[in-house]
């Protein structure tokens, strides 16, 4: 059973489909993740990312695992490194490239199988797993996303001017929204979640609460 949470940055996906995973005793995708370790591994080795053919060829037998719910790339434990404004800055070329995201959703789909997922992107409810029981698209203003991320980087001790995080995510916005394919689009079917005035604690009971009701079985009721 598919759980699945798209929408923009900044919107807590990420924490919320972590802890949503937890109140449901699923397991959690993080699919940014994949795109965000490609990116960093490609600039690691030196890449020239706008060379499409080589950025390509390197991605597709760079082997990346799931193991006991963490994500490796070519052994290795992928950790905070892939979290940075210099890998957010050049995601783009993986996130675009066609090939590149076919290969990840195959990976996605191999992984997640017909185990019980809370899948966490742009692109899951539409393209990824169309079939997910629950699907949610969470949302908040492009201030109150901005001014979680800059907390965040408070948090690690990183200043920030509000104006330069807020130009950095509606330029991101704008490209994960414009992309060919898996672009950042909610599902007919999902249900839109606004989070600027909820506590995350409140947002996790909500999607619960619909992922309860919505779970096919015995006890299902249709009716949300
Ligand atoms: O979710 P996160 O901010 O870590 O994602 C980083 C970037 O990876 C996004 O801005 C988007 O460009 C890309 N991405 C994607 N499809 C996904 C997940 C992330 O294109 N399913």
């Amino acid at each position: 059973m598919i759980v699945t949470i798209d929408g923009p940055a900044g919107a807590g996906k990420s924490t919320i489909a972590k802890l949503l995973a937890v109140e449901l005793d699923f397991q959690f995708l993080d699919t940014g993740a994949m795109y965000r370790v490609l990116t960093w591994d490609a600039q690691t080795a030196g890449l020239d990312l706008s060379a499409t053919d080589r950025l390509t060829a390197h991605c597709l037998v760079r082997p990346m695992e799931m193991r006991a719910g963490h994500l490796y790339l070519a052994g290795r434990l992928v950790g905070p490194e892939i979290r940075t404004p210099d890998v957010a800055r050049d995601i783009h070329f993986v996130a675009d490239n066609p090939v590149i995201r076919q290969h990840l959703v195959n990976l996605q789909r191999r992984w997640v199988d017909d185990q019980n997922f809370v899948s966490e992107g742009r692109d899951q409810g539409t393209i990824a797993f169309p079939q997910a029981f629950c699907k949610f698209f969470l949302t908040a203003s492009p201030e109150t996303r901005a001014r979680r991320r800059q907390a965040q980087l408070q948090q690690q001790g990183v200043d920030s001017v509000f104006e330069e995080i807020l130009a950095a995510q509606l330029e991101r916005d704008r490209r994960d929204q414009s992309r060919p394919t898996g672009r950042l689009l909610k599902a007919l079917d999902a249900i839109t979640i606004e989070t600027d005035t909820l506590a995350i604690t409140e947002v996790v009971a909500r999607l619960k609460h619909i992922a309860l009701a919505r779970r096919p079985g015995p006890q299902s009721d249709s009716s949300c």
